[in-house]
């Protein structure tokens, strides 16, 4: 049917009409023809009559003929009526062909965005139907197909889903949200294409950009940095401008990510020799040309001297180190920690902090002057024991409170027993707390979490979620930060099985991950006032699982922040955002 249209001249003579002339007689004619254009069959009534009104034909006679390049602003969408194009990218050449009924160009357009590639026809005489940009906003926009996908040598190479999105206009400072295409799964290098064509170089830097944010803190999980570095450098291209505009894009996403991962990217060395000679590079180019020029010192600013490591003489039990001000503890700071045998003696090692369990039991046996095969074990106060896998890393801050590492034999594993000291505390504190006030209580173990809190990076989060074995990276701060609500969970316990009295205390806490390990724990009714009744039923209520928490969650959404977050929640929630 489609190719009826192409033959048909009265057909053709009404589209080349300027639609200011077509009568309604020629715009129903238009309409009972696109009921037949698969580019447009899901859009309703309404708007195929809209388009009547406005679409326009055109046509080229020369196959070879550039509709528009790469890089260029878009200006219209086409749907193809008769013939085929080729798409064509920079350094890649012709990516796939499209062809009679296939539409294209709605990318630029929805985005903002420069076009994605260039579309070139295959053959002579082609046809098309085109939508210009005002009339494609203002019919389209919002209910044009929710998805694109985008094809490469006969793969989906990049499928994006619109969604709404708030946009900041730089003038006025006002929000305005409107649909954009967004990323929903691609290859690795059609996604970084797709993101460094989508930047924007005349914002800030520093503002944020969330896609661009999302992108250098989750690259790591399926773009490696040892298939991202290469894709960086080796973006060569045919044309000068749309090189230099492509540099100047590569340089603002280092700078990027330089700026999120901070220090962590001095975790690889690999990545430490990269971003020396990209600098490099950077300031060879600015000599020779100065759009660059700017960029050079923001870069070297960003990608500071290196720091030293650190030896921690830390072995995550309760009591530790707690007048120190806390660092963030990166993977490559050292550890020094007790490692137990079955007769109760143990030995000190010095390894990384995302030292592997190979590595652990090879400098046990290494001190231990032992060539027999051991297992890393966790062992618990009441004696449950977790065999580690030899892959498994850092695991030092995962052991529970009053859990120790114990290496054996597979013969000894039945008869490890838990440390007499991993019994617990034998006395209460409630000696030295009845001389502070309760509100400096609350004070310091708020300043205390909100030390444990600022350690963690984003990044922990996304090895968490993704598996930290996957990607050899510590989770350490995090774990850390974790065990604190243990810690007051036990120690609660501890206290509340040694001191009942001490219940009168806990109304000084407020909404943050301390008060919730707290609040868990009271799930006895034995309070007696009515006063402390009424109390606890308050936060009984905001303590509720039901509906995945929804009402701390509603609490919380109201706080202005600061806010320690109830960690578990967020990381529950984590794989959906
Ligand atoms: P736009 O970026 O507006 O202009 C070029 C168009 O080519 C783009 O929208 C898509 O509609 C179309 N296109 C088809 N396949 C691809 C591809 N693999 N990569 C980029 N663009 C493609």
């Amino acid at each position: 049917l489609l190719s009826q249209i192409g033959p048909d001249a009265h057909m053709r003579m009404i589209l080349r009409k300027h639609p200011s002339e077509r009568t309604a007689d020629d715009l129903e004619i238009i309409y009972e023809e696109l009921l037949h254009i698969k580019a447009l069959s899901h859009l309703s009534t309404t708007v195929k009559r809209e388009l009547a009104g406005v679409l326009i034909f055109e046509s080229h006679a020369k196959a070879g003929t550039v509709l528009f390049n790469q890089g260029e602003e878009g200006t219209s969408w086409y749907i193809i009526l008769k013939g085929s194009v080729n798409v064509v990218i920079y350094g890649k050449g012709v990516v796939c062909t499209l062809h009679e009924g296939d539409d294209f160009g709605k990318l630029a357009l929805v985005n903002d965005a420069p076009r994605a590639a260039s579309i070139v026809l295959r053959e002579d005489n082609c046809h098309f139907l085109r939508v210009d940009k005002e009339d494609f906003n203002r019919i389209l926009r919002d209910v044009e197909a929710n998805t694109v996908r985008l094809k490469e040598h006969g793969q989906d190479v990049l499928v994006l889903e619109k969604s709404l999105s708030s946009c900041r206009t730089s003038v006025q400072g006002a929000s305005s949200s409107h649909y954009k295409y967004k990323v929903m799964s691609g290859t690795p290098e059609k996604i970084l294409e797709h993101l460094l064509e989508m930047m924007r170089l005349d914002s800030q830097f520093t503002e944020s950009d969330s896609a661009l944010d999302d992108f250098v803190l989750m690259h790591c999980v399926f773009i490696p940095n040892s298939q991202l570095c290469p894709a960086l450098q080796g973006t060569e291209q045919e044309k000068l401008d749309y090189t230099l505009n492509n540099k100047r894009r590569v340089i603002r996403l280092v700078m990027q990510w330089a700026a999120v991962h901070g220090e962590h990217l001095q975790e690889d060395d690999n990545l430490v020799a990269f971003l020396q000679e990209i600098v490099m590079a950077v300031s060879n180019d600015a000599k020779a040309i100065p759009a660059i020029r700017d960029q050079v010192t923001e870069l070297e600013r960003i990608i500071f001297p290196l720091s030293q490591h650190k030896v921690l003489l830390r072995h995550f039990t309760i009591g530790e180190e707690k007048l120190q001000k806390r660092q963030p503890i990166k993977s490559y700071d050292e550890i020094l920690f007790k490692v137990y045998c079955s007769d109760h003696t143990y030995t000190t090692i010095r390894v990384p902090i995302a030292a592997t369990v190979r590595e652990v039991i090879d400098a046990v046996a290494d001190k231990l002057g032992s060539t027999e095969d051991l297992l890393l074990v966790h062992l618990t106060s009441a004696g449950e024991k977790v065999i580690f896998k030899p892959n498994d890393v850092s695991v030092f801050s995962t052991l529970s409170i009053n859990g120790r590492l114990f290496v054996c034999r597979s013969d000894q594993l039945d008869s490890l027993t838990p440390l007499p000291e991993q019994e617990g505390p034998y006395s209460g504190s409630l000696a030295s707390f009845e001389l502070m006030s309760s509100k400096d209580v609350a004070y310091h173990m708020t300043s205390y979490d909100w030390e444990l809190f600022h350690c963690v990076h984003e990044l922990e989060l996304i090895y968490h979620t993704f598996g930290r074995q996957n990607v050899k990276k510590t989770t350490v701060n995090l774990d850390l930060f974790l065990r604190r609500f243990n810690e007051i969970q036990l120690w609660v316990i501890s206290e509340i099985c040694m001191c009942s009295q001490l219940i009168d205390h806990w109304c000084c806490f407020h909404i943050h991950s301390t008060s919730v390990g707290v609040l868990l724990c009271l799930t006895f009714s034995c309070l007696s006032s009515n006063k402390f009744k009424k109390f606890y039923s308050e936060f009984e209520n905001l303590m509720d699982p039901s509906r995945n928490h929804r009402a701390y969650r509603l609490t919380v959404a109201k706080l202005e922040p600061p806010i320690i977050p109830f960690m578990p929640l967020l990381i529950k929630g984590q794989p959906f955002i």
